[in-house]
């Protein structure tokens, strides 16, 4: 399976969505960086926007990869999907993360219009709400993109494809830490901290312990907006997938 996660906004959680989302629930998946302004974390290969040619090669080769696509380069990308006709057939699915901000709920409405126009299907074109708080109705939160694709349906939002705001991926951003492993790490923090000789100590190991209590809020949630995403369908083999990538 072939995935492009692509926002024209920065900061949307394309990296975050791409690294904790996907690639820990497609086993054997390559990540690839078409870099962005800022360094990215992990050891992910890294593909200028400006290489597009090189990257159609190389998705040749591979038969599972999670692409994502700094914001800097997604406005060359777009043009050189046009440039290259049907090259976003190469993809399976486009996941667009959105947050709350309304100037990027506009930059998603901008990033999905574009894809339709050239020539990614709605079903293969999927909306993931990002940085979601619990408090408020998400259907308020994100009314004016939920609005814009009630008039025009040109890609899919599915309420359940969502990801809360959380703490954890602050505290594991850089480390290359995998959630899943960090949630079943069954160490005995509190014995530890009762045997810790100081205060240092006891704080890295109590802050390990928080880290744990988070991620274990977050495997659930994550594996939830994974189901909904229904990528099975993409996968090799999957009724329907050749007439939707081909
Ligand atoms: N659900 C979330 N809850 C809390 N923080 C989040 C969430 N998703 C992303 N973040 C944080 O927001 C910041 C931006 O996320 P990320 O780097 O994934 O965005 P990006 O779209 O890849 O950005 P860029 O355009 O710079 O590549 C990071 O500090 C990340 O830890
Ligand atoms: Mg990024």
């Amino acid at each position: 399976m072939k995935l492009a996660v692509i926002s024209f906004s920065g900061n949307v959680g394309k990296s975050t969505i791409t690294r904790h989302l996907l690639a820990p629930r497609l086993p054997g998946a390559r990540v690839i960086a078409v870099e962005s302004i800022n360094a990215d974390e992990g050891q992910a290969q890294s593909l200028r926007g400006s290489q597009f040619g090189e990257l159609q090669e190389y998705l040749q080769s591979v038969d599972d990869v999670v692409v994502d696509i700094g914001a800097s380069n997604v406005e060359e990308l777009m043009r050189l999907m046009h440039r290259y006709r049907d090259s976003h057939e190469e993809f399976d699915c486009f996941i667009v993360p959105t947050v709350p901000p309304p100037k990027q709920q506009q930059d998603t409405i901008a990033t999905l219009v574009d894809l339709h126009n050239v020539g990614v299907a709605p079903e293969r074109l999927q909306v993931v709400f990002n940085m979601v708080d619990d408090r408020e109705p998400l259907e308020r939160t994100f009314h004016s993109l939920l609005d814009f694709l009630a008039q025009q349906p040109i890609a899919s939002a599915n309420t359940r494809c969502r990801v809360g705001m959380n703490e954890v991926y602050a505290r594991i951003r850089g480390t290359g830490a995998d959630l899943a492993e960090i949630a079943r790490d069954n160490t005995d923090f509190k014995r530890l901290i009762a045997r810790a000789g100081d205060r240092q100590e006891k704080m890295a190991l109590g802050q390990r312990l928080a880290t744990r209590r988070l991620a274990r809020g977050v495997v659930p949630e994550l594996d939830a907006c994974f189901a909904a995403l229904n990528l099975g369908r993409f996968a090799a083999g999957a009724v329907g997938a050749a007439e939707l990538t081909s």
